[in-house]
């Protein structure tokens, strides 16, 4: 019998109680948070779709590895399984553990960065361009265009636009620090790129000169939609297609917070041994020794097998089906959502979902207080309160679209806490002429999303 039913391909051995609240102390809560679910307590928080980042559950195997860490400062046993299992899949030769993805950022863009310096991206994550600029280089964004639409279908939205590509190089030569291929595109909506699209971006690097690094943090979901969508690639295991990835780029960086499956970890891969060096000195200066980065022996041992684990079909095949049947249980009921549903979110337009709210009153921070005061699912702002800039003139510059991302943590929630989050939707979709925008109150000069203050506009 062939089964339409995706049932999660584990049991629960450990459970983690979660704390149910009202809608009258959930409206006191973000109060005191000034309406940024940043800062909310977990305690407070019913279905946590902040993030899939470091929420992962570990599988009993993990746990395992974790009690068999080698603390040891040099040379330890769980760094070598480590570094096997990173080298293997990738075939870059010299591997830098980090404690996450933003330590190997700041250490490659610290150093590849600088004045005059440019960096190209199909979508540079927050983090990315963060560290990009705090080095005082530029970060340039260009993905395809049928990617800034969000009813669009395109069955690889977060591809890099080409032809932008080669002019930017012509434009910048001699000064572009990097090309940097993110899969998924997790900022334009956690959309994937194809192996062309990445054969492309190669090939354009190579003739130019310069240098092609993957952010490879969900590498594993972007394999799944190849070798489902794109030509020639159903042959090939969802791991040989990541590999073949690989062997495109020059160098990649990995959050191993998202794929790899683990709470904490990451690393930088490089194929070039000059560069490779002068990373591992600022490693060392800034992470720890190249033998742990910043993790512990435990830390490293989980990611080794996390690595094997997000390769194996069953779970593949589920994580992104159940993440579609969210989405598509949400389009069924009208909610204006980025089309086609990626793999480790789904990303409601804001602007469409409430026209009445312009972007200087940030219509997706106004839906995020709304699901947390209905019922205490946490999400996050992808929109002008993420990206938004200011004009000479003190007015916003919005960001191309205004998107509310429900990430959904690996192997985490089962199906009635997916139809308790369709179910609130119902409601959302009831109310949305209601809704208010907000106003920031306060906020700091970089990543405002993380600390600013909000304030609730009147009608
Ligand atoms: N690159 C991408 C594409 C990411 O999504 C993230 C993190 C990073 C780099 C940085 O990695 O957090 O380990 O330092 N994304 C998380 C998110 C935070 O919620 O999407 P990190």
């Amino acid at each position: 019998m062939q089964h339409k039913t995706v049932i999660e391909p584990f049991r629960i051995k450990s459970v983690e109680p979660i704390s149910m609240s009202t809608e009258t102390v959930r409206s006191e809560c973000l109060k005191e948070a000034h309406y940024n679910p940043f800062l909310l307590r977990s305690d407070n928080v019913i279905i946590d779709f902040m993030t899939d980042s470091g929420t992962s559950a570990m599988s009993a195997r993990q746990w395992a590895g974790v009690m068999e860490g080698d603390e040891a400062y040099a040379g330890s046993r769980s760094w070598e399984r480590m570094e096997n299992e990173v080298r293997e899949l990738t075939g870059m030769r010299s591997i830098l553990p980090t404690h996450q993805g933003r330590a190997a950022e700041r250490i490659i863009y610290g150093h590849l960065g600088g004045k005059e310096k440019v960096f190209i991206s199909n979508t540079h994550f927050d983090t990315t361009r963060a560290n990009i600029e705090y080095s005082g280089a530029a970060a340039i964004d260009i993905p395809i265009k049928e990617g800034l639409y969000t009813a669009l279908q395109h069955p690889f939205k977060g591809n890099m636009d080409v032809a932008a590509l080669d002019q930017l190089l012509k434009e910048h030569k001699g000064h572009v620090g990097a090309v940097i291929l993110t899969v998924t595109n997790n900022s334009g909506g956690g959309q994937p790129v194809s192996m062309a699209n990445a054969e492309g971006v190669a090939a354009i690097c190579k003739r130019h000169g310069v240098l092609f690094l993957l952010d490879c943090c969900r590498i594993a979901e972007n394999s799944w939609f190849i070798k489902h969508r794109e030509e020639d690639m159903e042959g090939l295991s969802y791991r040989e297609i990541a590999q073949r990835m690989f062997t495109l780029a020059d160098g990649a960086v990995m959050s191993a917070k998202k794929d790899a499956l683990v709470n904490m970890g990451g690393f930088l891969a490089l194929k070039d041994e000059a560069l490779a060096e002068a990373c591992i000195n600022l490693l060392i200066i800034t992470e720890g020794f190249a033998t742990y980065g910043g993790l512990s022996g435990r830390d490293m041992e989980a990611l080794a097998i996390g690595l094997q684990e997000i390769f194996e079909p069953h779970y593949l095949d589920y994580r992104i089906k159940s993440t579609l049947f969210l989405g598509k249980k949400l389009h069924e009921m009208g909610v204006p959502l980025m089309l086609p549903i990626g793999g480790h979110a789904v990303y409601v337009d804001a602007k469409k979902l409430y026209p009445h709210i312009p972007p200087e009153q940030y219509p997706g921070q106004a839906l995020v207080c709304e699901l947390y005061e209905l019922a205490g699912i946490r999400t996050v702002e992808i929109g002008s309160v993420m990206f938004g800039t200011y004009n000479a003139d003190g007015s916003l510059k919005p960001a191309p679209m205004e998107l509310v991302r429900l990430a959904i943590p690996r192997r985490v929630y089962t199906q009635s806490h997916i139809e308790y989050v369709i179910e609130t939707f119902a409601e959302i979709m009831k109310r949305r002429e209601k809704v208010r925008g907000l106003r920031i109150e306060k906020e700091p000069r970089s990543l405002r999303h993380f600390t600013a203050h909000f304030e609730r506009l009147e009608r």
